[in-house]
């Protein structure tokens, strides 16, 4: 790779930053317009059409958001959907016991009726997708207030949905793009009765766990199967034994087919948040406060929890998944914040400022209100920074880190009915739910750890943000570690949430006494006083700055786009269906590394840990190694592949996105992003950015040769493009090894 030019001389050469063609999360009813002829040049078969159209099938009807925060997509005629492990833990989680242990175990219908319902989980299709700009903005005025503005475009939206509504025999949403320049509408059709089919045992599917996360090279098998119900109409229905399977309009056909450098390469799917468009001071306050302020908060919880963790295997079991959601974020802050720096964005969005401001100050076409919006930023910037973060720090120390305080608030809300309501029936129904939900939250917790974790993190809190921001009388001393110590002894010591026991001969007497101890429990005492402080010091002004700010984004966005009018701007992600597009590639981390595209089965090996919790391995794969079993699985040069990475600009909501091929084939599972990229949020950089899939072939072998699930394959379209060096060689349908089971 060439090395990376210094600013010195980026800056002579500079021309503003347009997106490279891999980057961007592109809208599918516009891919005609804007994509289709560069998607073709890199080497797609397809036309826009085939992907999204209103008229004929097309790709998108066999893409889901899946329980609204995954991505899934439709593999067979029969309603089956492929999704990632960490995409159905839940699902997989609450039909485990310590009988069926189905994370540990796997789990594998091998008929219909064994498939298991999820009342909570759910699946969108997106039907077709509208401009409507022009309706939501009717009326809109220069010189309204913010107020009057959101007020206004709410009051548009209510009643185009209900318009629309009216006409559609799907559901309607409105979403904003361009930080509230446009206006898109959605007609989607969701099903409810979507059922577990397979899943791998978790040292297949989160392979690697939290040390592999967000890294290359991987070696994680992360994926799930559903299938979606309907009724005898194939229409959406709640869960019914007489559902049916559904009958999709399309479903992805697989390619067995190799996966070479430089493929064309799409994601098909639902990414939830990005921030592209931002000054660089924004970018500057992520990596010198924002993020090294939630790495701070997590790097103390997570060593109180490994230390337990590490000694007792208990204490793991109760934590690792808790301990998966906090790290998650927390590595990939820092592979952001490195990567951000690496990329040198601060300095690129510098340069990309002067030519904003170059243009604007030079051309009397635009308004004079674009001139003075960087400076708008910079004068309130730092002080809404101040309660960004007195925010985070909130959240970090009373929600997410310490888990007393967060219980507390929710034994709060119910004291704090108590003391406003008359209603007893309501209060008696309100305190059974927080009974009944008491087992459920001591089942993985343990006392010292949270004690531990709470010496970690509130001394730290205390510390950082300033009195006036946050409650005054905080158990734990900053200063004094020992005396911290026995003050937060006493805390945990005294409180009823210390233990199930004390809670459960607590609420056996019933609502009312139990509310009267509880007014007086210091841990409850502390979290109100944390919400109390957080409520009145910091939302209010956060919340001014926050309107301020979003009205400088969307001027900001406008402007953006009508000085640089020469380039294709992407909206921000917002959880709505996108394509991204690249190519698939390794890449050069730092000086001296190269990263090759894929890895093998080999490599799962190589880490292989007997009795590890992250690196351990089932019996049966081990054994099928040592065969070389792979069938028609393998790849090309023999070998069983099981991930692979490409230049897609994607994000976290994607995970479950299909990897799809020039031709429309499913070759991949998405499911993360390399470390050294996770900074696409704010900057894509096409040198460092890759998207990590799971190989679709390690997927099917999984299924079949592993689970012995042969039969869920045989209801997929496999078709084997050959040979594979030939890209415009027309594909042939490989036939299932058995007949079709139904
Ligand atoms: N990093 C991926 C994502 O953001 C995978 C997360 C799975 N969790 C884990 N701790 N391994 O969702
Ligand atoms: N694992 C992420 C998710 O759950 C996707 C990784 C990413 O952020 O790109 O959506």
């Amino acid at each position: 790779m060439k090395k990376f030019l210094t600013i010195a001389v980026a800056a002579l050469l500079f021309v503003p930053n347009y997106s490279s063609a891999k980057e961007g999360m592109w809208i599918p009813f516009l891919l005609g317009q804007l994509n289709e002829s560069e998607m073709q040049a890199m080497g797609m078969q397809m036309t826009a059409e085939d992907i999204y159209s209103v008229n004929q099938s097309s790709l998108k009807d066999a893409i889901v958001h899946f329980g609204g925060f995954c991505t899934g997509e439709v593999i067979s005629s029969q309603g089956l959907v492929l999704t990632n492990h960490h995409c159905g833990y839940g699902a997989i989680q609450s039909h485990s016991s310590v009988e069926n242990n189905y994370l540990e175990d796997g789990f594998w219908a091998m008929e219909r009726s064994d498939e298991k319902p999820n009342p909570d989980l759910f699946v969108t299709f997106i039907k077709e997708i509208q401009d409507v700009t022009v309706r939501a903005l009717y009326g809109i005025e220069e010189g309204m207030t913010e107020a009057e503005r959101t007020k206004m475009i709410d009051e548009n939206i209510e009643k185009i949905i209900a318009e629309e509504e009216e006409k559609s025999e799907y559901d309607v949403m409105v979403r904003t793009f361009f930080k509230g320049n446009q206006f898109f509408l959605f007609f989607t059709e969701t099903f409810k009765d979507v059922r577990l089919v397979g899943a791998p045992p978790s040292s297949i599917g989160k392979y690697g766990a939290d040390t592999d996360n967000w890294m290359w090279p991987r070696h994680t098998g992360d994926f799930s199967l559903f299938r979606i119900y309907a009724d005898e109409n194939n229409q959406p229905a709640e869960y019914s034994e007489t559902n049916v399977p559904f009958r999709p309009n399309h479903h992805l056909p697989i390619s067995l087919g190799d996966v070479n450098p430089g493929d064309f390469t799409m994601i098909f799917g639902f990414p939830g948040s990005t921030d592209e468009y931002v000054p660089s001071r924004v970018i500057e306050g992520i990596i010198e406060e924002v993020n090294p302020l939630g790495i701070s908060f997590r790097e103390r919880s997570l060593a109180a929890m490994d230390k337990y963790m590490r000694a007792e295997k208990a204490v793991k079991i109760k934590y690792a998944s808790k301990y998966a959601r906090i790290s998650n974020s927390y590595k990939k802050w820092i592979g952001m914040v490195k990567g951000l720096k690496f990329s040198q964005a601060v300095a690129e969005k510098e340069l990309y400022e002067e030519a904003f401001m170059q243009r604007v100050s030079t051309n009397r076409r635009f308004p004079a209100s674009y001139k003075t919006i960087l400076d708008s930023y910079k004068a309130i910037y730092d002080e809404y920074l101040v309660y960004q973060l007195a925010r985070q720090a909130f959240i970090e120390a009373g929600i997410v880190n310490v888990e007393l305080l967060d219980y507390a608030r929710a034994w709060n809300r119910f004291v704090a009915m108590a003391e406003s309501t008359e209603d007893e029936a309501k209060l008696q129904s309100a305190f059974e739910s927080l009974v009944a939900g008491m087992e459920g939250f001591y089942k993985d917790f343990d006392v010292r750890v949270d004690r531990d974790v709470y010496a970690a993190v509130m001394p730290y809190y205390e510390s950082r943000i300033e009195m006036n921001l946050r409650a005054d009388n905080i158990p734990g001393d900053p200063m004094d570690s020992e005396a911290s110590m026995s003050e937060i002894d006493k805390l945990y010591g005294k409180t009823y949430l210390r233990s199930l026991e004390s809670m459960q001969s607590l609420t056996s007497k019933g609502w009312e006494k139990t509310y009267k101890k509880l007014k007086k429990d210091p841990m409850l005492a502390l979290a109100s006083d944390m919400m109390d402080s957080y409520r009145e010091e910091i939302l209010p002004m956060y919340r001014t700055f926050n309107t301020k700010i979003d009205s400088l984004d969307r001027l900001y966005m406008q402007a953006q786009m009508n000085v640089f009018s020469e380039r294709t701007f992407y909206p921000d992600a917002n959880s709505t269906l996108r394509v991204s597009y690249g190519q698939v590639e390794g890449f050069y981390p730092r000086d001296g590394v190269m990263y090759n595209h894929y890895t093998t089965l080999d490599g799962v090996i190589e880490k292989y840990e007997p009795g590890d919790y992250e690196f351990d391995l089932p019996e049966r794969l081990l054994d099928l190694y040592a065969e070389q079993d792979y069938g028609r699985y393998a790849n090309g040069a023999g070998e069983m592949p099981v991930c692979f990475i490409a230049s897609n600009h994607t994000s976290g909501g994607n995970s479950g996105s299909p990897a799809i091929d020039a031709n429309g084939n499913l070759i991949g599972l998405n499911f993360d992003r390399v470390w050294e990229g996770t900074m696409s949020d704010y900057n894509f950089d096409e040198r460092l950015c890759r998207n990590i899939m799971v190989d679709i072939r390690y997927v099917l072998f999984i299924v079949d040769k592993f689970a012995g699930a042969g039969h869920l394959v045989n209801e997929m379209t496999l078709v084997l493009p050959e040979p594979t060096i030939d890209r415009d060689a027309p594909q042939q349908e490989v036939m299932p090894e058995e007949g079709p089971v139904d």
